[in-house]
């Protein structure tokens, strides 16, 4: 789900009942604008006509639409202090990078969990968000759950976020921030209270993987995949690309690119700078497809 209009959060509930708001003052200005200028069309030149004239464009060309946007701005600024109160315990750090999102979340007890491209967050908690950039500037955005604010690097912007039921919203990078900035997208998934915290408590653990998958793992670590991405428990320790300890779990390939299937990642991994232009990785049509598709179902039994 990706609609402002349609909100499934606290704040997101705002600024859909501020665009009402808004659109319904801004109806009142346009019709009675319009309404006086078709009159004026019609108005002849005798003063009788032109003190009628004179007094319309005083009330309704300046003083009603002082009154209206006045209005509008009493009813909007209080809004941005409730948009600016503080979270609640769960910290999440999302940094922005050519094309897709570093994701780190930060318990008030426990260790850092690193993850990509999806966030997972307790429905009815306010979650804070520590957004930043490494290269140029993001926006994040998640329209069913509230207000973009800018990823900007050097700096630290906070936002906090309420689910208010649970689901999956659609994320997007709200930026123009290059070739691939259209293919830059995350999931957020608003679990219940109690199957989050059982969520995050397992990520401390190293992801169960298929015994099956062995070859697939020899693979990855020998062609230095590690060297950019991490599988926590193996000896792939790259911090440049995405985390992809729980690969497995998460919907998508590419940030938001495909639907995480066996076929997407062998495609993303042989044709990844046709699929997504200007991306980081390097695309590697000399691995066989054999050797990529069992890359691909370890990465897949990553849970
Ligand atoms: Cu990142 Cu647009």
């Amino acid at each position: 789900m990706q609609s402002a209009l349609d909100p499934g959060g606290h704040e997101a509930r705002e600024v859909a009942s501020l665009f009402w708001v808004m659109l319904a003052g801004a109806g009142l200005v346009w019709s009675a604008v319009m309404g006086l200028a078709v009159y004026a069309t019609r108005i002849r030149p005798d003063p009788h006509e032109e003190k009628v004239g004179h007094r319309l464009i005083l009330w309704g060309g300046v003083a009603f639409p002082v009154v209206v946007l006045a209005g509008l701005l009493l009813y909007g600024l209080p809004l941005m202090t409730t948009l600016r109160e503080p979270g609640e315990g769960l910290r999440i750090d999302v940094s922005g990078e050519q094309f897709w999102f570093r994701v780190t979340y930060r318990p008030k007890d426990g260790a850092p969990v690193a993850s990509a491209n999806e966030i997972r967050m307790p429905v009815g908690e306010r979650v804070e968000f520590a957004l930043t950039a490494p290269d140029v500037i993001h926006s994040f955005w998640i329209p069913s759950l509230g207000g973009k604010v800018d990823m900007i690097p050097g700096r630290e912007n906070r936002l906090v976020l309420k689910a208010e039921r649970p689901g999956s919203y659609r994320g997007v990078c709200a930026e123009f921030c290059g070739a691939s900035h259209a293919l830059m997208a995350f999931t957020v998934v608003a679990m219940e209270k109690p199957d989050f915290d059982a969520w995050l408590a397992r990520q401390s653990a190293p992801p169960i993987e298929d015994a099956g998958a062995a070859t697939g793992k020899e693979l990855f670590v020998n062609n230095g995949c590690g060297a950019c991405h991490r599988v926590s428990g193996t000896e792939a320790k790259g911090e440049v690309g995405p985390d992809l300890t729980r690969f497995g779990e998460r919907g998508t390939v590419g940030a938001g690119l495909l639907p995480n299937t066996r076929d997407n990642v062998v495609r993303f991994i042989r044709e990844t700078d046709a699929l997504k232009p200007r991306v980081k990785m390097p695309a590697y049509p000399a691995l066989s497809i054999e050797d990529t598709a069992a890359i691909a179902a370890y990465l897949g039994s990553l849970k």
